[in-house]
């Protein structure tokens, strides 16, 4: 029997960094998914196969054997195999359209519909079940990860997160464009967050200014979003990317891309860790072309998205 699940990526709107002292953040699920698909097979192995490299091993080995890249793959389908005592194995297919390593969510789509189309091999489970299956699969190579991202690809659609009060879902029917171009540079997360705690350290008055603006600049995004107000929106995506020029996450890349966007569209910003990756602007039908015609002319890699409002499928 094969089981098969597909995950959303993700984008984060506003409060990245911020969020890290407290301060809310804005994430939404994008219309990009990861495939994947799991089978029975006779050999007691496990065979992972993704567009980054394959992977046949036995069961039962330390997860530090295993490549990193694999580890969460790996980890759902040895938990599986040795809950159900089962002597086949287990072969497991990924295949992603969101671009990896520029924080678009990609992981976390992967554990996400990796625990959905494993356990689904042999039982079925509810969504909370697979959530709490995917966020000890990315443990295994983030030991830190918050959760929020494969929150947001499990239930779709916009959410906010802080860390005393976890994630809500905003009720919204918003399905703007936005519109993603990606630096094509590749930065470390965990690098970025321990240079803005240097820059926190340094700045303490100066930084908890900023979050409290931040605060501030967050509950307005709120009403925006309530009222469709994509201008609203807009204008706070670029007092956003200031507070981030502030603490030192962006480049000159991001900022040309940003600047070219700004051109036609209501607003934009990096999204993620920043000094790489992604940035992202927010347009309708009134200047969706001609923002991707001003980014592309300049030889940006850039492509649209909507929201995501299914989250994970099962099929
Ligand atoms: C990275 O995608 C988001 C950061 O805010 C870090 C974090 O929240 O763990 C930069």
């Amino acid at each position: 029997m094969k089981s098969r699940a597909s995950a959303p990526g993700k984008i984060i709107l506003f409060g990245e960094h911020f969020v890290v002292y407290g301060v809310k953040a804005i994430l939404c699920a994008i219309n990009k998914r990861v495939i994947v698909t799991a089978e029975k097979i006779t050999e007691n192995k496990i065979s992972i196969k993704s567009s980054i490299g394959n992977l046949v091993s036995s069961p039962k080995k330390p997860i530090e054997e295993i490549d990193n890249q694999f580890r969460p793959f790996y980890y759902l389908a040895d938990k599986i195999i040795q809950k159900y005592n089962e002597k086949s194995g287990l072969e497991i297919t990924i295949n992603s359209e969101i671009p990896l390593g520029v924080g678009l969510g990609s992981s976390s789509a992967c554990c996400v519909a990796s625990a959905a189309a494993i356990s689904g091999v042999f039982t079925k489970n509810s969504k909370e079940e697979i959530l709490q299956m995917a966020i000890d699969a990315e443990k295994t190579i983030f030991p830190n990860t918050s959760g929020a991202d494969s929150t947001v690809c499990t239930y779709g659609g916009l959410m906010q997160y802080d860390k005393k009060n976890g994630y809500s879902a905003i009720d919204s029917e918003n399905n703007f464009d936005l519109i993603i171009a990606n630096s094509k540079i590749r930065h470390s997360t965990k690098e970025v967050v321990s240079n803005v705690k240097l820059f926190q350290e340094r700045n303490e008055e100066k930084f908890s200014k900023i979050c409290n603006e931040e605060s501030k600049l967050i509950e307005d995004v709120l009403i925006c979003i309530k009222n469709n107000d994509l201008e609203g929106i807009g204008r706070n995506m670029i007092k956003n990317q200031e507070f981030l020029e502030t603490i030192g996450v962006s480049n000159e890349k991001l900022r040309d891309m940003i600047k070219l966007s700004n051109k036609f569209s209501f607003g934009a910003k990096l999204t993620g860790a920043g000094n790489g990756g992604c940035i992202f602007s927010l347009t309708d039908e009134t200047n969706l072309e001609k923002t991707i015609r001003q980014l592309k002319e300049n030889e940006y890699e850039c492509f649209s998205v909507k929201i995501d409002f299914r989250g994970l499928d099962t099929f």
